[in-house]
């Protein structure tokens, strides 16, 4: 058995947002590698079948409906996870939208929705696992930003505040639990082919994103590989933060 699939075997993995893109694709490299995975989000028939496929293929895997604005919801999705496997030892807050659009169209509906999944979402993330990691005296909390975490441009200014409060709140959590042995990453895609353009609602901003994602956007595995590599350190080494796009995306 290689380093890496060592480390990551038996692990309790719970996964937000794990019915299509990044989720679902670090959901199964995980799941290949031996972790039992936890998978929350709305669309329950797409996250029973994923759970099926993989149950199916030798792995253990749980589908929990979850809409992350609710935070009951959230923590009934970690407490399953512990009362099926144990424990929780990784949460990858994940589930996110973007609705981008110029601050001017006042599109205050999508603003609300932005802010609710992509930062209370990932507070009830937070409230859920903590309690069940600090008694552990272990855990990994992956925090799911963005290149628009680090920049900021026209017609994202909403979908970018929320992806700096992330890493903002990922900051203050990584000093805060450094008593319970807990690690905390933050991973920020650039351009990745997953069904996120969907969830834009101005339809001349939707065309031009998916222009731009059908020619540049790299595959959901690189962000799969990338939680594998946080995931597989030694206990004693904490990867803080990565950054990665394609190879050809400017901001
Ligand atoms: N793709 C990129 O280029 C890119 C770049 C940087 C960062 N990201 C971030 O990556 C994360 C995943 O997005 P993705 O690219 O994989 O897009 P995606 O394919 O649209 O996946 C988004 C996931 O979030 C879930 N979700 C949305 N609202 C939810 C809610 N209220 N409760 C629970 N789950 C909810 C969706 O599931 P349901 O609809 O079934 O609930 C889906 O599983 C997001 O945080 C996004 O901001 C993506």
């Amino acid at each position: 058995m290689s380093d890496e699939k060592s480390k990551i075997k038996g692990k309790v993995v719970v996964i937000t947002g794990a019915s299509s893109g990044l989720g679902e694709a670090a959901a199964r490299l995980l799941s290949v590698e031996g972790a039992k995975v936890v998978l929350g989000a709305r669309r329950s028939e797409r996250l029973k079948l994923l759970a099926e496929e993989m149950n199916r293929d030798g792995g253990k895997a749980l589908a929990i409906t979850t809409d992350v604005t609710h935070r009951e919801q959230v923590k009934r999705l970690i407490d399953r996870a512990v009362e099926e496997f144990g424990r929780v030892d990784v949460i990858i807050n994940n589930a996110g939208i973007m609705p981008r659009a110029p601050l001017e169209r006042l599109t205050i509906d999508d603003w609300d929705r932005t802010i609710d999944v992509n930062i209370k979402g990932v507070l009830y993330g937070v409230a859920a696992a903590l309690p069940h990691m600090k008694q552990q005296k272990s855990g990994h909390m992956i925090f799911v930003s963005s290149v628009a975490g680090h920049k900021i441009g026209p017609d994202f200014a909403v979908y970018a505040a929320t992806k700096h409060a992330v890493r903002a709140l990922a900051e203050g959590f990584r000093q805060e639990v450094k008593p319970y042995n807990i690690r905390t990453t933050i991973i920020s895609p650039g351009a990745v082919d997953t069904e996120l353009p969907d969830s834009v609602t101005e339809p001349d901003v939707a065309e031009r994103i998916r222009q731009y994602y059908s020619e540049i956007a790299i595959p959901a595995e690189s962000f799969a590989h990338a939680v594998v590599f946080a995931m597989s350190q030694p206990e004693e080494v904490d990867i803080n933060e990565i950054l990665f796009r394609p190879t050809r995306q400017m901001l």
